[in-house]
């Protein structure tokens, strides 16, 4: 028997990189899971490989979150699980550094990544608490742990997810709504953001991408790239009763990068 038998699950971003293994490893332990995503061809696709419903979803939209909610209370009566996943990079055109960085590009970043998490958590909740209570994880970044000029809104935005999910922990438990709310942090997961990131530092600094990775390789302690299965087992890990006591906290997935920086 799955570790999430009878649960429904909520995951953005689902429709690849780290939100579908997570949908998907969610899925395997016996989860019913939504998938979301703004690509709705692609999230289709992903849910109905891994048996999971898809609702397509920009997370920034308060009115879409809302009707997402209604989907799940319609169809499946309950909710236990959100995964705040969806995020961005930003334009890939736009200066990041906080001299240079235009304001729209901000204002977008902090949309998706802090706004949508905010709201994914606000729309939920209502319905976590009625179902008996349950689990909030948001995906962060090591970007909060350590200062990322060549991506300051990035950096800025997640940060503030931290400080978003301390308040919604203890919100919750003071509301006694049995709802935990955690954050996971990624330091460098082998997705299509992580790809087009590097590719573009690549290129700023004259080398090939594979030069680049291999550097950067190196600088992670533990000497490797995390796949999104090594995320999805994080966020299985704070979805399951196993972290039944574990609230407002940030766990880093990381290699140990944050450790060396
Ligand atoms: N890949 C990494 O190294 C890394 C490191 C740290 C944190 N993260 C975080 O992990 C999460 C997933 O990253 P990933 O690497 O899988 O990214 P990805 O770009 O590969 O996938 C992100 C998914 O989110 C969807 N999405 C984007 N904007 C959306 C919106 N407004 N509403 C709904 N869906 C939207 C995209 O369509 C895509 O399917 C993000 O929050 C990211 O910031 C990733």
């Amino acid at each position: 028997m799955g570790r999430l038998e009878g649960r429904v699950a909520l995951v953005t971003g689902a429709a690849r990189g780290i939100g579908l293994a997570a949908a998907e490893r969610l899925a395997c332990e016996g989860a019913t899971v939504v998938a979301t995503d703004v690509d709705a061809e692609a999230g289709r696709a992903a849910a109905d490989r891994i048996g999971a419903t898809f609702l397509r979803h920009d997370v920034a939209d308060e009115a879409q979150w809302q009707a997402v909610v209604a989907a799940v209370r319609e169809r499946h009566g309950a909710l236990h699980a959100v995964v705040n996943n969806a995020g961005i990079e930003g334009d890939p055109e736009a200066a990041k550094d906080p001299e240079h960085a235009p304001l729209a590009d901000w204002n977008r970043i902090f949309a998706v990544n802090a706004g949508g998490v905010f709201l994914g958590c606000k729309h939920t909740i209502p319905l976590l608490a009625q179902s008996g209570g349950g689990s909030i994880v948001n995906v962060a970044s090591v970007a909060t742990l350590v200062p990322t000029p060549f991506i300051t809104a990035y950096g800025a935005a997640k940060s503030a997810v931290v400080h978003l999910t301390q308040s919604v922990a203890l919100h919750c438990a003071q509301a006694g709504h049995r709802i935990r709310c955690n954050s996971v942090h990624p330091g460098q997961v082998n997705t299509p953001m992580l790809q087009g990131l590097f590719a573009r530092f690549a290129a700023q600094a004259g080398v090939s991408a594979e030069a680049f990775g291999e550097n950067f390789r190196q600088t992670i302690p533990l000497g490797a790239y995390q796949e999104p299965a090594d995320i999805a087992a994080a966020i299985l890990f704070l979805v399951s009763d196993e972290s039944r006591y574990v609230t407002g906290q940030a766990l880093a997935v990381d290699g140990g990068y944050a450790l060396a920086h």
